[in-house]
């Protein structure tokens, strides 16, 4: 009785000192993790890409509106802002892009293709405005970010078959996490 009990004891310290070596090495892996080591929202390099999808986001959004308000009765804003990211990213910048989430794009080549841009697409679809992963170790990594464009204007929808507010799509950015 006595000896299980002993042996019970001894089994007890193996189990802690695994159990802790266990713990140890989970948090070794998850720091090693970018998602992870960000969480707390204490990596400056993040924070500051971060900044930059929300800086594009409202040149790039405020843009098309204005495009689209002022020549009325011109050709979609969304040509304007392809030549930009077309621009931006030969000069390496960043890439960005429009994509689909209503299911029936204007054009077939907007549909969402890589699998973030299928996991932002169900994230908006969701009623989600904004949706990220980080990507990549070290000095490469990448911050993917979609942000919503709903049909903000009366002309966005009736082009767009779609009704005034309803969501069309995302733009899907790719910044340099530095
Ligand atoms: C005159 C018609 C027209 C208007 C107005 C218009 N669009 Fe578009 N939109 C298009 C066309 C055409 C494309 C496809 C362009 C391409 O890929 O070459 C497109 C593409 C898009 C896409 C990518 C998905 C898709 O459908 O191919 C989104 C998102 C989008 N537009 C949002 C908007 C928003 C927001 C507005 C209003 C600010 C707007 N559009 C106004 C015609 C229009």
């Amino acid at each position: 009785m006595q000896k299980g009990m002993k042996s019970g004891r001894l089994y007890c310290v193996v189990c802690l000192v695994a159990s802790l070596a266990a713990a140890a090495l989970v948090a070794v892996l998850v720091s090693g993790t970018n998602l992870r080591a960000d969480e707390a929202g204490k990596d400056p390099a993040v924070t500051r890409a971060r900044d930059q999808v929300k800086m594009l986001d409202s040149l790039y959004k405020t843009a098309v509106v204005s495009v689209t308000k002022r020549y009325d009765e011109g050709p979609p804003a969304i040509k304007v802002a392809m030549d930009v990211f077309g621009a931006m990213d030969k000069e390496g910048w960043h890439k960005a892009k429009l994509v689909d989430a209503s299911g029936a794009p204007q054009n077939e080549a907007n549909l969402p293709k890589t699998d973030f841009e299928k996991r932002a697409a169900k994230a908006m679809q969701a009623g989600k405005p904004y949706y990220e992963e980080i990507a990549g170790q070290g000095e490469k990594r990448t911050l993917y970010a979609a942000t919503i464009v709903p049909a903000v204007l009366k002309r966005c929808a009736s082009c767009h078959g779609a009704k005034e507010g309803e969501l069309l799509g995302f733009i899907r950015y790719e910044v340099p996490v530095k």
